[in-house]
């Protein structure tokens, strides 16, 4: 049993997390006992970053926000890897400043370039920062389900702005500035030299369900999930697109 076996076993994998753990481990299952070099940007309060340094890489976190980055370091503490934690306060495009270039493993951006100002910089210095043969792990927000979503919940209005949206944002009043089809996330990765290996879709079904089937049937939803996550058409309306990428050697 790998460390990654044992973290995995004491860790819930949800509709969030399971298609993207069950990626990342097919990377660090090609690499197998090396201690890699992780960059997580925008890693928020560690999620992601302190499993893989209970697993026994070495992670560094970049994000804007302090309060998060207290979060993070408090959360690596108590799971005991305070010391192969790194808490970088800072931005997404100006990563050449605190990263050196060509020096990571494995790169990680969730939940990130749709809140960004301008997302192309920012894929850029993702690209930057990883070693030839790196690979890059990236988490958008998926436009279809949005404006599933939105016309379900009775806003058609809102509905026919995000769809019509160059950006895929409802507006101003839009958390988010822009979302992405599986074609447009990857041209944006592949603007920054990377090549696209896998797209899958996650919470295909998740967030379309009852909460008592969601919450009374956890680990078969994590199952039809991880099944339906490669495979057009589901993976298209998922809200959220996985894509996992890699600088050429
Ligand atoms: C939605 S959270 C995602 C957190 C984590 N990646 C996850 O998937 O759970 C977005 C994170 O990105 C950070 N962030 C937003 N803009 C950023 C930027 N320009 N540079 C670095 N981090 C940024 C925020 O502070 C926040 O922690």
């Amino acid at each position: 049993m790998t460390r990654l076996d044992r973290v995995e076993q004491t860790r819930t994998l949800t509709p969030r997390t399971a298609v993207i753990w069950a990626v990342l481990r097919g990377e660090l299952d090609r690499r197998p006992g090396e201690r890699l070099t992780v960059l997580d940007v925008g890693g928020g309060t560690g999620g992601f970053a302190v499993p893989l340094a209970e697993a026994g890489h070495r992670v560094t976190v970049v994000d804007a926000s302090p309060d998060a980055l207290a979060a993070l370091t408090r959360r690596a503490a108590e799971a005991g890897v305070a010391d192969r934690v790194r808490a970088l306060q800072g931005d997404g495009d100006a990563l050449a400043g605190l990263v050196e270039p060509a020096t990571v493993d494995l790169v990680l951006c969730h939940s990130v370039l749709e809140v960004v100002d301008d997302p192309a910089p920012v894929v850029a210095a993702l690209a930057a920062a990883l070693r030839p043969g790196g690979a890059a792990s990236v988490l958008v927000a998926g436009r279809a389900a949005a404006v599933l979503g939105r016309a379900m919940n009775g806003h058609l209005d809102v509905a026919a702005t995000l769809a019509a949206d160059p950006h895929g944002s409802a507006g101003p009043r839009d958390t988010l500035r822009r979302r992405y089809d599986a074609d447009g996330a990857a041209a944006l990765l592949a603007a920054a030299g990377l090549t696209v290996e896998e797209v899958h879709g996650v919470r295909v079904l998740a967030d379309l369900l009852p909460a008592a089937v969601a919450d009374g049937q956890p680990a078969a939803l994590v199952e039809l999930e991880r099944a339906l996550a490669a495979r057009s058409p589901y993976r298209d309306l998922a809200a959220q697109l996985h894509l996992f990428a890699r600088r050429p050697a």
